[in-house]
This record gives structure tokens, sequence and C-alpha cells, in this order.
């Protein structure tokens, strides 16, 4: 039981040195904008308004892997350095809303263009969107409200939503992923938090690897030839670096303590 109070000064120290670096995000997202990236190298440039995507809408249909390994997304806002040219031949945005690809049996709408009608201009505003719409948050919690809830992000609990079987992301796109071969998954694994009283990290490689692949976090993020070679704290995560790439951004943000933190303290 003393442990407990141990444990929540240390909490409160990293946190507290996280929120004076700057670590954590001043603006907390709402649970429809968590995961939202907004890209715009060139498109106020040239006169459209900046795209926006979510990755909400995306990732029930799609596995992490096939955008950012197989489609080739980068994983840091902007980075990609998407241009409608990309779109029109194909790549990026344009490998799916290329107006032919289907999904559920129907089109999925067409990327940019050079010269377009009003009313297809309808569509350029769908990712080129000008405003927050009232409509796209009605429809992030029309699809919320059947998914398990959770206490921070997007309040989905996206594992569980797959485990029952709610959402089936796919992880092949005939003529885009190339063949995998069955990869040896790695065992998981104990992080051990190095502070007494701080509960454990334990690691799932299994359920990472079915929503990443390898290539996502080796070697660019971790370099996991042998566990402990990438040296890294809690204030490196903060910073967004290491599991701080993801977690924070896209999946379960870093106030989930205990979701990483989950097995009983060692010492
Ligand atoms: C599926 C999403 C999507 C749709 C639909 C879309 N675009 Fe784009 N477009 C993008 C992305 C992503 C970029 C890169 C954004 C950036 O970095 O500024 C882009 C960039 C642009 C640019 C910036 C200049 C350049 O050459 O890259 C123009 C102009 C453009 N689009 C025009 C259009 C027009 C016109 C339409 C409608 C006919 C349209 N787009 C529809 C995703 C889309
Ligand atoms: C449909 C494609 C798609 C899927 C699926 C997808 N992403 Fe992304 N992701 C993108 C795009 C596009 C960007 C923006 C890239 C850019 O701006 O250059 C992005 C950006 C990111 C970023 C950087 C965000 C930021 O604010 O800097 C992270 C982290 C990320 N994705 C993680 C994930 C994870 C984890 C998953 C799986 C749960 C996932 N993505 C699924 C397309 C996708
Ligand atoms: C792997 C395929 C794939 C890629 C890559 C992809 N999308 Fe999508 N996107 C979909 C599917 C499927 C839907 C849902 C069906 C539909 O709306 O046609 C969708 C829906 C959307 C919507 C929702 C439209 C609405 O308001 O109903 C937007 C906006 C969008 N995508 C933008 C983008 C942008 C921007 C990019 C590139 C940065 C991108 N997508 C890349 C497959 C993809
Ligand atoms: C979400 C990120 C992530 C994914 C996905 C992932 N790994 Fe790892 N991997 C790690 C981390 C974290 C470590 C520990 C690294 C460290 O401490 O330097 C690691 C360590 C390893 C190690 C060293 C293990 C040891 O016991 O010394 C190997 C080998 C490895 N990974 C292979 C793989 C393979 C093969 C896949 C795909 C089947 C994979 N990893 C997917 C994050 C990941
Ligand atoms: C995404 C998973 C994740 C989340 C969420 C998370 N941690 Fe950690 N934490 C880790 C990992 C991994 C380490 C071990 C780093 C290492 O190898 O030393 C760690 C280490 C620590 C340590 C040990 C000292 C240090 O700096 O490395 C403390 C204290 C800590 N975390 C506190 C927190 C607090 C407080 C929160 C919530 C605000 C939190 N953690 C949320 C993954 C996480
Ligand atoms: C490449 C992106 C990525 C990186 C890097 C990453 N994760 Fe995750 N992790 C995910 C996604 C996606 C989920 C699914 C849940 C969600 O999206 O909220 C997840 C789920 C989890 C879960 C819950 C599932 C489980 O294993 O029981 C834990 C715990 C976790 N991550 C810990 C970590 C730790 C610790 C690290 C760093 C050593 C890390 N993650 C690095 C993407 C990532």
């Amino acid at each position: 039981m003393r442990k407990i109070f141990f444990v929540v000064p240390i909490l409160l120290v990293v946190a507290g040195i996280a929120w004076a670096q700057g670590g954590m995000k001043k603006h907390k997202p709402l649970p429809y904008e968590f995961g939202t990236v907004t890209i715009n190298n060139y498109s106020q440039q040239a006169g459209m308004p900046p795209v926006v995507f979510d990755h909400w809408v995306h990732r029930q249909y799609y596995t992490c892997r096939l955008c950012h390994v197989d489609v080739g997304f980068g994983m840091i806002a902007g980075s990609t350095k998407i241009c409608s040219a990309d779109n029109m031949k194909g790549y990026y945005c344009g490998t799916c809303h290329n107006g032919e690809m289907l999904h559920n049996k129907k089109r999925i709408f067409e990327s940019c263009a050079r010269e377009y009608s009003r009313e297809e201009y309808k569509r350029c505003v769908k990712c080129h969107t000008l405003e927050k719409r009232a409509a796209k948050e009605d429809e992030f919690y029309r699809f919320s409200e059947k998914m398990p809830g959770d206490r921070f992000g997007n309040r989905i609990n996206w594992e569980v939503a797959e485990e029952k079987g709610l959402i089936k992301p796919i992880d092949y796109l005939e003529g885009v992923s190339a063949k995998k071969s069955n990869l040896k998954v790695n065992p998981d694994f104990a992080i051990k938090a190095k502070v007494g009283g701080m509960p454990d990290i334990i690691f799932s490689h299994k359920k990472h690897t079915v929503w990443n692949g390898c290539e996502l976090c080796h070697p660019e993020i971790f370099i996991g030839v042998k566990k402990g070679t990438s040296k890294y704290s809690m204030v490196d995560i903060f910073d967004g670096k290491y599991c701080g790439v993801c977690h924070e951004k896209v999946a379960f943000p870093q106030t989930d303590c205990q979701r990483c933190h989950a097995t009983p303290p060692q010492g």
C-alpha cells in the first residue's frame, strides 16, 4: 500500500517536467479532433484551403502499416510533401481517392484535378476543408457511439473494437502492397520503469505488429537488434519520441499512464 504514496509524487514530477518542457500538447484535442492532421505545404499558396486528414475515418478500414509503409506517408505531419500532381498520378491520397477504387461497393471519391466545375468543387472541399464542419463532428459521434468507449484520445478503445470485429482494418491492397512473407513475431516483453514503485511496462510485440508491421518501428524508431539498445526515458516519450511517436498523436495518449505502466511495482 505504501508504494502508492511513492508512485504518485514520481508521476507528478515527471508530468511536471514534461509540462515545463512543453512536451505535452497545450490545447487538448476534442475526441473528434484527436489524430487529425492538417496538411498545408502548398494548398493555401495555391489558393486552396488546407487539407484536413482524419485518422479516425481511415484507421477503421486500414492498418497503420498499409498507409505508412505501402502507400508511404511519413509519421510526422507535413513530412510527406504530397502535391496535387502526385495525387492525380495515383500516389498518396490518390492511391485510393482515384474515383475508381471501390469501398463497400461504392467508388471512393477522386482527389485533386487541374480543372473543375462548381459542382466538382464540392469534392475538393471534402479534403481542402475551410473550417470545422458540424457535419463531420456529427459523423464522428454517430460512429463512436457504436464503438467501445475509452477515457482518452478519440474516447474509442480501438483495440477492443478490433477484437470484437466492429472494425476490420485491411492490411493489403492489390497492386500497392507487396506480398508479405510470414514474419516471425517476437515475444512480448517487460520494459523496466527503472524507478522504485513505478509499475513496469508490458510491451506487446504481437499486438503492435498486427497494426504496424515491423517496418514502422524498426529501425527508425527503435533500433531493435537487441532489447535495451534504444536508450530513452519518459521525458523522451513526452517529447514525442520512441513510444511517443504514435502515443499522443494517433494511438491512446500519454495521460493514460496505467495503460502502459500496467504491471505491479517491482521494487
Ligand atoms: C482526397 C483528398 C483531396 C481531394 C478530394 C482534393 N485534394 Fe487537392 N490536395 C490534397 C492534398 C493532401 C494536397 C497537399 C496539401 C498541402 O500540402 O498543401 C493537395 C494539394 C492541392 C493543391 C496545391 C498545389 C499543388 O500542386 O500541390 C491544389 C491546387 C489542389 N490540391 C487542388 C485540388 C482541387 C482543385 C480539388 C478538387 C477538384 C482537389 N484538390 C481535391 C488532397 C485532396
Ligand atoms: C489512410 C492512410 C493512413 C492510415 C490507415 C494511418 N495513417 Fe497515420 N498518417 C497518414 C497521413 C496522410 C499522415 C500525414 C502525413 C503528412 O502530413 O505528411 C499521417 C500522419 C501520422 C502521424 C503524425 C501525426 C502528427 O500529428 O505529426 C502519426 C504518428 C501516424 N500517422 C500514426 C498512425 C498510426 C499509429 C496509425 C494506425 C493506428 C495510422 N497512422 C494509420 C495516413 C494514414
Ligand atoms: C488506403 C486508401 C486511402 C488513402 C491512402 C486515403 N484515403 Fe481518404 N478515405 C478512404 C476511404 C475508404 C474513405 C471512406 C469512403 C469514402 O468516403 O469514399 C475515405 C474518406 C476520406 C474522407 C472523408 C470524406 C467525408 O467527408 O465523408 C476524407 C476527407 C479523406 N478520406 C481524405 C483523405 C486524404 C486527405 C488523404 C491523403 C492525405 C486520404 N484520404 C488517403 C481511403 C483512403
Ligand atoms: C510498436 C513498435 C514495434 C513494432 C511494430 C515491432 N517492434 Fe520489435 N521492438 C520494439 C521495441 C520497443 C523493442 C525494444 C527495443 C529496445 O529496447 O531497444 C523491440 C525489440 C526487438 C528485437 C530485439 C529483441 C530482444 O529480445 O532483444 C527484435 C529482434 C525485434 N524487435 C524484431 C521485431 C520484428 C521482427 C517485428 C515485426 C514482426 C517487430 N519487432 C515489430 C518495438 C517494435
Ligand atoms: C505509451 C506508453 C507509456 C505511457 C502512456 C506512459 N509511459 Fe511512462 N514509461 C514508458 C516506457 C516505455 C518507460 C521506460 C523507458 C525506459 O526504458 O527507461 C517509461 C518510464 C517511466 C518512468 C521511469 C523514469 C523515466 O523517466 O524513464 C516514469 C516515472 C514514468 N514512465 C511515468 C509516467 C507517467 C507519470 C505517465 C502518465 C502521465 C506515463 N509514464 C505514461 C511508457 C509509457
Ligand atoms: C508505430 C506506432 C506505435 C508505437 C511506436 C508504439 N505504439 Fe503502442 N500502440 C499503437 C497502436 C496503434 C495501438 C492500438 C491502440 C490505440 O490506437 O489506441 C497501441 C496500443 C498499445 C498498448 C495497448 C495494447 C497492449 O499491448 O496491451 C500498449 C500497452 C502500448 N501500445 C504500449 C506501447 C509502448 C510501451 C511503446 C514503446 C515501447 C509503444 N506502445 C509504441 C501504436 C504504437
